[in-house]
C-alpha cells in the first residue's frame, strides 16, 4: 500500500472515531464487509450474532455496515435507537426474490403450514411470517414448531439443508443467493485433489450437491469457530471472500482458500470507509419501518431469538 493511501485510511479511521463519540454510536459489520470496514467496527459477526448484538448495545445510534435487511432487523428490534445503513442501496438480491404479495399467495396455497422466514428478507415479509431463522439456527427453529408442515422462505437451499435434518414436511420457496450458487461440486472435487488433507466448509446457501461433498455446512461465524477448534491446517471455503480477513487474522498458522473465484457479494462491498464517514456525518440512510409492520416483524424475530 502507498504511504498516501495509508494516511488517507488513518485519517478516515480517526474521523470515524470522532463521529462515534459525537453521535454516541456503535458500528456493527457483517463478516462479508471489506477488511478495513471490519477493522473499524465495534462488533463483527454473522446475521444471528448481529441481530442479538443490536438488542444489547448501549448507544443512541447503530451504524450498520452490511445490507438493507440486516439494518432493518436492527431497526425492528431497536425502535428507540436510530439505525443508519452504511450504503443506502446495499440490498440482498435473495431478499428481493420474495414480495409481500408472493408470501400471501403461498400462504393461501398451504394454509396449515407454519411460515419460517430466513432473515434475508424484508420487514414486510417477516411480518407475514410465524418465525425467522438464520443459517446458524434454522434446524432448531424448524424443530421448535408444533406444525408438521413448514413453508420455508425465501432460500430454497437453506430450506433443503434443514429439511434433510428434520422429519417435518417442508415446502421450499425457490429463492437463492447469486453468490453461493456459483459454487459447484466440481470445485470441491478439484480442490480436494490439490489439497487432499484440507477441510471443506461451505455455507448452507450452497446447493444440496455442494453441501453433500463438503465436510460441514455452517453459518459464517460457525466457520470461524470450526476453523479455530480444528487440528487441521488447510481449509477450503465455500462462502463470500470477506470471511477470509478474520479467518486468516485469527488463525495465522492455518491456510484458507476459496473453493472458486468470484465469490464476491457486490452489495456487501458497496460500503467503504468513506461511505461510513458520509453516513455518520450527514446522519443519513436512516432505516425506518412502519410501526404496524415493525411490531409484527419483531414478533417473528423475537421468537427466533428465544429459540436460539
Ligand atoms: P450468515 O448469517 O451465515 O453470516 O450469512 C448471511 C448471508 O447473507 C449469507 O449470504
Ligand atoms: Fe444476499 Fe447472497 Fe449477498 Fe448474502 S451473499 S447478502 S444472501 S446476495
Amino acid at each position: 500500500m502507498f504511504r498516501s493511501q495509508e494516511s488517507t485510511i488513518e485519517a478516515l479511521k480517526e474521523r470515524i472515531l470522532q463521529l462515534k463519540k459525537s453521535l454516541n454510536a456503535v458500528i456493527v459489520a457483517h463478516n462479508y464487509q471489506r477488511p478495513e470496514v471490519q477493522d473499524i467496527a465495534d462488533f463483527v459477526g454473522d446475521s444471528l450474532e448481529l441481530a442479538r448484538q443490536c438488542t444489547q448495545v448501549d448507544a443512541d445510534v447503530i451504524v450498520f455496515c452490511g445490507v438493507h435487511f440486516m439494518a432493518e432487523s436492527a431497526a425492528i428490534l431497536n425502535p428507540e435507537r436510530t439505525v443508519l445503513l452504511s450504503e443506502a442501496d446495499a440490498g440482498c438480491p435473495m431478499a428481493d426474490m420474495i414480495s409481500e404479495d408472493d408470501i400471501r399467495e403461498w400462504k393461501e396455497r398451504y394454509p396449515d403450514a407454519a411460515v419460517v422466514c430466513y432473515v434475508n428478507s424484508s420487514a414486510r415479509v417477516k411480518a407475514q411470517s410465524d418465525i425467522c431463522c438464520t443459517s446458524a439456527n434454522g434446524v432448531k427453529v424448524v424443530e421448535s414448531l408444533p406444525n408438521h408442515e413448514v413453508l420455508f422462505i425465501p432460500d430454497q437451499h437453506l430450506g433443503h439443508y434443514i429439511s434433510a435434518k428434520t422429519e417435518k414436511r417442508m415446502i421450499l420457496y425457490p429463492g437463492f443467493c447469486i453468490v453461493h450458487q456459483r459454487v459447484d461440486p466440481r470445485h470441491i472435487r478439484f480442490a480436494r485433489e490439490l489439497y487432499p488433507d484440507a477441510v471443506v466448509l461451505v455455507h448452507p446457501e450452497c446447493s444440496a450437491e455442494v453441501i453433500a461433498q463438503a465436510d460441514a455446512a455452517l453459518s459464517t461465524s460457525q466457520m470461524f469457530r470450526y476453523a479455530k477448534a480444528s487440528a487441521k491446517e488447510t481449509f477450503l471455503i465455500g462462502t463470500e471472500e470477506g470471511i477470509l480477513h478474520r479467518m486468516r487474522r485469527e488463525n495465522p498458522d492455518k491456510a484458507f482458500h476459496l473453493l472458486t473465484t468470484g465469490l464476491l457479494c457486490r452489495e456487501m462491498k458497496k460500503t467503504t470507509l468513506e461511505s461510513v464517514v458520509r453516513t455518520m456525518e450527514e446522519r443519513r440512510n436512516i432505516v425506518q419501518v412502519p410501526e404496524e409492520v415493525r411490531v409484527k416483524a419483531k414478533l417473528a424475530l423475537d421468537r427466533m431469538l428465544e429459540v436460539s
